[in-house]
C-alpha cells in the first residue's frame, strides 16, 4: 500500500521529490565507521518500501509473503535502514562484497570510467577490459589464462558448460547434489535464431552425484579419509554407469557455498582431477562464491593445489559494485576456439564499468592485504570463537570453514545430528531458524541463514573488532536457538 502523503507512483517513474532525495542522501552521509548513528528518516523509508511492494518482483520469493527491509545506505561492513538502525553485515550481501560497501577507491574508479568511456561493445579492445583480464589471469591457477566475461555467475557456469560440451563433443554434465550454480536455464536452448544451432545439445543431461560431506556422510564414513575414498569411488561408478564417452564435464564448487560450506577432504579434488583426465572429461570448478579472497586465498583451488580446465567467477571479482562474472579458460580449451568461432556471447561481455570496478577491486585487495586478512582473522579469530560457541551451545552441531567462509550446522540434538529445522522447511516448521535470525538482527548483526545453518561470511576486509562485535551478537542469538533443542 502506498504510504500516506508520499507520491509512490512518482517514485516509480523517477519523478522524485528533491527534498526527500536530499534527506535520503544526507542519511547516508551521516554514517561513519566511528559508530555515529545514521539519521533516521522513516517517511523516506516508507516511500521506498511502498514503491518496492507495489512494483518490484523479488528473486526466489512468494511476493506477498516477504517484507524487505528498506536500506538507506552502507559503508564498509555495515548498512543501515531509514529508522536509524545499523547492522553489521555478516552476509556480505549474497557473499559478494568482499571489500565491503562503498570502498572509495572502487567508487572513484567507476566514476572515472563512467566519465571516460562508460560503455563499449564487446568486440573491441578496451583498456579496462584488457587490464581486468590480465589481473585475473595473473591470479588464476595453472594455464587458465584466457578470460571470457559474463554478467554474473549463472551465465558464467552456462558458458563454461557450453565450452566443455563443444570441446569434448559430449552432452552430459555431472554435478553435486549439494550445490548451487545459478538461476538461468541454459537460455540459448530456448533461443530461436541460428546462434542456437551449435549449442542445441538439449537442456537435459545433468546427472547428480554425492560429493563428500563427512558430518552428514552418504557413505557411512567415519573419517575424512574414508569419506574421500568412498566419494571418489561413488563418482567413478557414476561415470562408468553413465558412460564415460557421454560426459562433457564435472562441475563442482571448489568449496560448496550456499549448500553449506563443506570443505572437501584432502585429496578429493585431486582425485576428481585424475578421474577427469582418465576419462577425457573437462573439470569445471565454480569459484563464483569461493573465489577472490573468500577462503583466504585468491581462489579456493589454491588451497587444494588443483587446476581445473575451466573456472567460473563473479561476485568478489569486483565485490558486485557493477555486475560481472566470467570463465577462466585453459590453453587447451581456448585453442578449440582458435580457428573455430565460439558460439556464444553477451552484449555486455566485459562491460567497461564492471571491468574498471574489477581492476580497482583487485588492486585494492592486493594493496590492502585483503586476502591475507581473511586468512589470518579466519584462523585466529573466527575459528576459535566458533569452536568455543559450539562447546557452549546445544544447537551447534558442527563448525566448518576457512578464511571468511564459515558455517554453523544447527541441530536439535548433537548426538543424532537431526537438523534444527527439516530440509527446505518453511512457515511454522522453520520457526527456530526464524527466531535465531530475528535475535541476531535485534543484536545488530544481519545473519546469513539457509535451512538449518547460519554462515559467517562477512567482508574479507572485516576488522577484528567488527568480528568480535558480530560474534557476540551471534552468541546471544544461538541461545534463542538453544531453546529449540532437545
Ligand atoms: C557457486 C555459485 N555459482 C553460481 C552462482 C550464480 O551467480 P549469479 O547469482 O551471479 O548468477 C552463485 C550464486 O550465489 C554461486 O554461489
Amino acid at each position: 500500500m502506498p504510504c500516506e502523503g508520499v507520491p509512490v507512483d512518482n517514485l516509480s517513474r523517477n519523478v522524485r521529490d528533491p527534498i526527500q532525495d536530499a534527506d535520503v542522501a544526507s542519511a547516508s552521509r551521516t554514517f561513519t565507521l566511528g559508530g555515529m548513528t545514521p539519521q533516521p528518516h522513516p517517511a523516506a523509508g516508507a516511500a521506498v518500501k511502498a514503491a518496492d511492494r507495489a512494483h518490484v518482483f523479488h528473486s526466489w520469493s512468494a511476493q506477498e509473503l516477504i517484507d524487505p527491509l528498506a536500506v538507506a545506505g552502507a559503508e564498509g561492513s555495515y548498512f543501515w535502514d531509514y529508522e536509524g538502525n545499523h547492522y553489521l553485515d555478516f552476509t556480505s550481501g549474497l557473499v559478494y562484497t568482499n571489500i565491503g560497501y562503498q570502498h572509495p577507491k572502487v567508487v572513484a574508479a567507476i566514476q572515472e570510467q563512467a566519465a571516460t568511456l562508460s560503455t563499449f561493445a564487446p568486440a573491441f579492445a578496451i583498456e579496462a577490459r584488457s587490464e581486468a583480464a590480465r589481473l585475473i589471469a595473473e591470479r588464476t591457477p595453472g594455464d587458465l589464462d584466457k578470460i571470457f566475461f559474463t554478467n554474473g555467475g549463472a551465465d558464467a557456469v552456462e558458458h563454461a558448460v557450453r565450452m566443455a560440451r563443444l570441446h569434448t563433443g559430449r552432452p552430459k554434465v555431472l554435478s553435486a547434489y549439494r550445490s548451487y550454480h545459478g538461476g538461468t536455464q541454459q537460455a540459448v536452448n530456448i533461443t530461436g535464431d541460428p546462434r542456437r544451432w551449435a549449442n542445441d545439445s538439449g537442456t537435459a543431461g545433468v546427472v547428480h552425484f554425492w560429493a563428500p560431506f563427512l558430518y552428514r556422510s552418504r557413505f557411512y564414513a567415519e573419517t575424512e579419509e574414508q569419506e574421500c575414498a568412498r566419494a571418489l569411488e561413488h563418482l567413478e561408478t557414476t561415470i562408468a554407469f553413465e558412460g564415460p564417452a557421454t560426459i562433457a564435464a564435472i562441475v563442482l564448487e571448489t568449496i560448496p557455498g550456499t549448500a553449506g560450506i563443506m570443505v572437501p577432504p584432502p585429496g578429493y579434488l585431486a582425485g576428481v582431477r585424475e578421474l577427469c583426465d582418465k576419462y577425457g572429461i573437462a573439470f569445471v570448478l565454480d569459484e563464483v562464491m569461493a573465489g577472490f579472497g573468500r577462503t583466504g586465498e585468491w581462489f579456493a583451488a589454491d588451497l587444494f593445489d588443483v587446476v581445473p580446465d575451466l573456472m567460473t567467477f563473479a561476485k568478489g571479482v569486483n565485490s558486485g559494485y557493477v555486475p560481472l562474472g566470467g570463465v577462466a579458460i585453459s590453453g587447451e580449451i581456448a585453442s578449440t576456439f582458435g580457428k573455430r568461432p565460439y558460439p556464444g556471447g553477451l552484449t555486455y561481455s566485459g562491460h567497461p564499468l564492471a571491468c574498471a570496478a574489477a581492476v580497482a577491486t583487485i588492486n585494492v585487495m592486493a594493496e590492502e592485504g585483503v586476502v591475507e586478512n581473511a586468512a589470518r582473522l579466519g584462523a585466529e579469530v573466527v575459528q576459535p570463537a566458533l569452536r568455543e560457541l559450539a562447546e557452549r551451545h546445544a544447537c551447534v552441531g558442527e563448525v566448518r570453514g576457512v578464511g571468511m567462509f564459515w558455517a554453523l550446522d544447527l541441530v536439535k540434538n548433537k548426538e543424532t545430528r537431526e537438523p534444527l529445522v527439516p530440509y527446505n522447511a518453511t512457515g511454522a516448521a522453520n520457526a527456530p531458524m526464524a527466531a535465531f535470525a530475528a535475535a541476531a538482527k535485534a543484536g545488530g548483526v544481519w545473519p546469513f541463514v539457509n535451512m538449518n545453518r547460519t554462515h559467517i561470511v562477512p567482508p574479507c576486509n572485516v576488522t577484528e573488532a567488527e568480528l568480535k562485535e558480530g560474534l557476540a551478537a551471534l552468541d546471544a542469538a544461538l541461545s534463542v536457538a538453544d531453546e529449540h533443542t532437545e
